[in-house]
């Protein structure tokens, strides 16, 4: 079976990472572990954009080198997928020489088969966005709004790629390929945007005007404009274009199985230059890569933004609550596709309800009865028809999980496990098995409810194990039993022959709010 491919979106490192960009790592990381967790072998792909004109605008006006700027914001990115636990493959850093060559080798193969040619275009242009204007970007009073920023009219030479030759590919690729896209909305949104995309893709900058870029092999005035630079870190990290054993891996790894990325840059960048750009290079239909789309994290309902100062520093929550609570708040209150408001509250509230008197509760109560009542290694008794049932239904509930993850709907599947914590909290309160050991005559029975609280407490810790790995280890460690196997047979299994139960220790010690700095400018 081929490997499953995952990617995320690359990020500007112009400035330090913030919650959306902790959030959509986190989120293809659950994916990630999920697939691994299925036994499917997994390549995922992450990394930072460092090219373009806000790198080099910042460094200049710190008097340093790009490459040294980029360098640096690159490294608080790196720091932070360690803290949150990020089990990326591969690392694509966009001034690397080997995407350099790649993206050169991809330049001169399009040039030669005539998909790109020179021509001057006029027109005003945002410096802050990168982008020529049109009368589109208009506001209603005719002039270009201050999201543009400073706006300069250009009369430039440049490369461009023959994008409008593969607008009928396009149309009928979208119509044909409704999983290209999900959410499924998404893909209907872009089936209507990009019947209006017109003309020829621009994808070079001169060097006088932009030189932190990689320049063009046949034309060293010019060097590629980000976006052309950046999509293509999806295949050369991947050994695209490689005659190695790299180039080996790449057959393997393509196509991409989740391009996680943000709905900002859906349309145009990744549903029409991206399939596009890969059509031209002569991949095929069943080449193309399958884009998720996410929704965007606000905070008090406003935009994340570095030029407001409204952005929550995920390295400091991380620090103050740690990565579990913050990996499990962000899964289980986004739900996939759509927009969410962060709320410290709302970290607080879910760690200390949902996984401290939820899961943690459930541990902790089953261990302690555990060792309490028979030393930490029940008798193994059949079980009675009750017993066997909630079992079966936890064997229903990962079945459920399954089906919800596949989907990439992780909020659902984080609810399947938290009804299982629930199902089992109630079999404590129900079969009270401090009550049975006052009970000679019901010692079958107090050994067949505690070996059912375990059976189910590995199988929570199972599910839980995607989103917080290392609470999901440590459960499991005190269990004292491997977890589940995720197949589509799922067996929830038995206590093994002279099973015993390790010790409980609090694995989601209750968090206070804390003076977080956050929102920090
Ligand atoms: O767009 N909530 O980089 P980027 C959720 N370098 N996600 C958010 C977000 C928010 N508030 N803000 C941004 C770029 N994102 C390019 C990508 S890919 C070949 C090149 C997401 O640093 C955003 O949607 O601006 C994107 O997926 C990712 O963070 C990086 O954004
Ligand atoms: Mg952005």
């Amino acid at each position: 079976m081929k490997p499953f491919f995952i990617t995320t979106a690359i990020d500007y490192t112009n400035a330090p990472p913030h919650i959306g960009h902790a959030y959509e790592k986190i989120l293809a990381d659950v994916l990630a572990r999920y697939q691994r967790l299925r036994g499917r072998e997994v390549f995922f792909l992450t990394g930072v954009d460092q090219h373009g004109q806000k790198v080099q605008q910042s460094a200049e006006r710190e008097g340093i080198p790009p490459q040294e700027f980029a360098d640096r914001i690159s490294g608080t990115f790196l720091s932070l997928w360690k803290t949150l636990g990020i089990s990326y493959d591969a690392w694509a850093a966009t001034t690397a020489p080997l995407h350099r060559e790649s993206v050169r080798a991809i330049l001169s193969d399009l040039k030669e088969r005539d998909w790109l040619y020179k021509a001057t275009y006029s027109g005003h242009y945002s410096i802050r966005q990168e982008q020529f204007l049109t009368d589109k970007e208009r506001g209603p009073d005719g002039e270009f709004g201050p999201e543009w920023g400073e706006v300069v009219l250009l009369d430039e030479e440049n490369w461009y790629f023959r994008l409008s030759k593969c607008s009928e590919w396009l149309a009928s690729f979208l119509e044909s390929h409704p999983e290209f896209v999900s959410p499924g909305f998404r893909h209907t949104e872009l089936s209507n945007a990009a019947t209006k995309i017109t003309g020829d893709l621009c994808i070079s900058r001169p060097k006088s005007r932009l030189s932190w870029g990689i320049e063009f092999p046949f034309d060293s005035n010019f060097v590629t404009y980000v976006w052309f630079d950046a999509l293509i870190n999806y295949i050369s990290f991947a050994g695209y274009g490689s005659r190695s054993e790299e180039g080996a891996a790449f057959r393997r790894r393509w196509p991409c199985d989740q391009h996680v990325i943000g709905k900002d840059i859906l349309i145009p960048a990744h549903g029409v230059y991206w399939p596009c750009m890969l059509h031209a290079m002569g991949f095929a239909d069943e080449e193309m890569p399958k884009l998720l789309v996410h929704g965007f994290w606000s905070l008090k309902g406003e935009k994340v933004s570095k030029s407001t100062g409204n952005v929550v520093d995920p390295a400091a929550l991380a620090e103050i609550y740690g990565p579990t609570a913050l990996r499990y708040y962000l899964m289980r209150d986004a739900v996939m596709g759509q927009d969410a408001d962060f709320s410290e509250e709302r970290l607080l509230l879910r760690h200390n309800t949902e996984l401290g008197n939820g899961l943690g509760n459930l541990v902790n109560r089953t261990l302690s009865m555990t060792r309490r009542y028979r030393e930490g290694s029940p008798n193994l008794v059949p079980l009675p028809a009750d017993l066997s049932a909630h079992l079966e239904a936890d064997a229903v509930t990962v079945k459920a999980f399954i089906a919800e993850m596949d989907a990439a709907q992780i909020h659902a599947g984080i609810e399947t496990m938290v009804e299982l914590v629930n199902r089992a909290n109630a079999l404590v309160d129900s079969a009270a098995p401090w009550k049975l050991a006052k009970d000679p005559e019901q010692a079958d029975r107090l050994d067949a409810v505690l070996a059912t609280l375990i059976l189910s407490a590995r199988t929570a810790a199972t599910l839980l194990q995607p989103v917080a790995p290392d609470a999901a280890n440590e459960i499991l460690r005190q269990i004292g039993l491997p977890a589940i196997s995720l197949d589509e047979e799922t067996a929830i299994g038995t206590l093994p022959p002279g099973y015993v139960c390790g010790e409980p220790k609090p694995v989601f010690p209750r968090l206070e709010m804390q003076e977080t700095g956050a929102p920090a400018a």
